[in-house]
């Protein structure tokens, strides 16, 4: 069975002063090891450390972080390694988001490189895919998150796919209070399963964690978790209040 993985991208919010308060606020519940149920936020690199001094002693709340260079060190300038996530403890790296498609130009060769840098470093990859609208309406949907997900993941060995997670997010519902409905969440989900099938095998597809994201919600995320191949979410948001992020917990929880 795939355990539901909520995970929290905070994106460009919350420095480390609002980085305590959050842990400081987050429900007791929020912290303790529920069984198949996992939680993770995804705080910017300036407050990783302050992630991890804040949160409560014994929480199994995971961090990670929302981006990593592909190359081990060197003159890089601005940018971060994987060894140095994996120093501070991080577990997760979000890689592939479409803010960094879109706004920084990274593309599914650059993402596979740094996919392949992470699962080296042992960081569990969450790999984005997901359309933009005018794709959705000109019916080529299907086709744009079949090429992201065959080119973020070229060259993996089966092995290699166990340990990453996969997370669709339609552009058009991001941070736009429009959801994908569960009926369009579980159609792509059991298409990216089918695509891992035929590019991997059955067996480690079906292991594979799917997660929607795209203006998820405690009052949403019931219907989007219910669906059979929707595995978790990625949220942002409804992350960055330490309410909504507990609630969350809870319905996946409940699921
Ligand atoms: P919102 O939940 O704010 O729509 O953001 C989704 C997202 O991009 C998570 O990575």
């Amino acid at each position: 069975m795939r355990s539901i993985l909520i995970a929290g991208n905070w994106k460009m919010n919350m420095g480390p002063k609002e980085t305590a308060d959050f842990f400081a606020q987050l429900e007791d519940a929020a912290h303790k090891e529920i069984t198949g149920v996992e939680a993770a936020v995804c705080p910017p690199f300036v407050s990783l450390s302050t992630a991890f001094s804040s949160r409560k002693a014994g929480s199994a709340v995971k961090i990670g972080a929302q981006n990593v260079h592909y190359e081990d060190n060197g003159a890089f300038t601005g940018e971060i390694s994987t060894a140095m996530l994996k120093e501070l403890g991080c577990d997760f790296v979000i890689l592939g988001h479409s803010e960094r498609r879109e706004y920084f130009g990274e593309d599914d060769k650059i993402i596979n490189k740094k996919v392949k840098k992470a699962l080296a470093e042992g960081i569990t990859p969450i790999v984005c895919v997901g359309e933009v609208l005018s794709e959705r309406k000109d019916k080529r949907h299907f086709d744009v998150v079949k090429e992201q997900t065959a080119g973020s993941l070229a060259g993996l060995s089966d092995d290699d796919l166990r340990k990453i997670v996969i997370a669709y997010e339609p552009v058009w519902a991001i941070g736009t209070g429009e959801t994908a409905s569960p009926e369009q969440a579980q159609e792509m989900h059991s298409f990216i399963r089918g695509e891992l099938t035929s590019l991997f095998s059955k067996e480690v597809a079906d292991i594979v964690r799917i997660l929607y994201g795209g203006s998820m919600k405690p009052g949403n995320a019931g219907e989007l978790l219910q669906q059979p191949d929707v595995d978790g979410g990625l949220i942002g948001g409804a992350s960055l209040k330490p309410s909504d992020f507990s609630n969350l917990i809870a319905i996946a929880s409940e699921q």
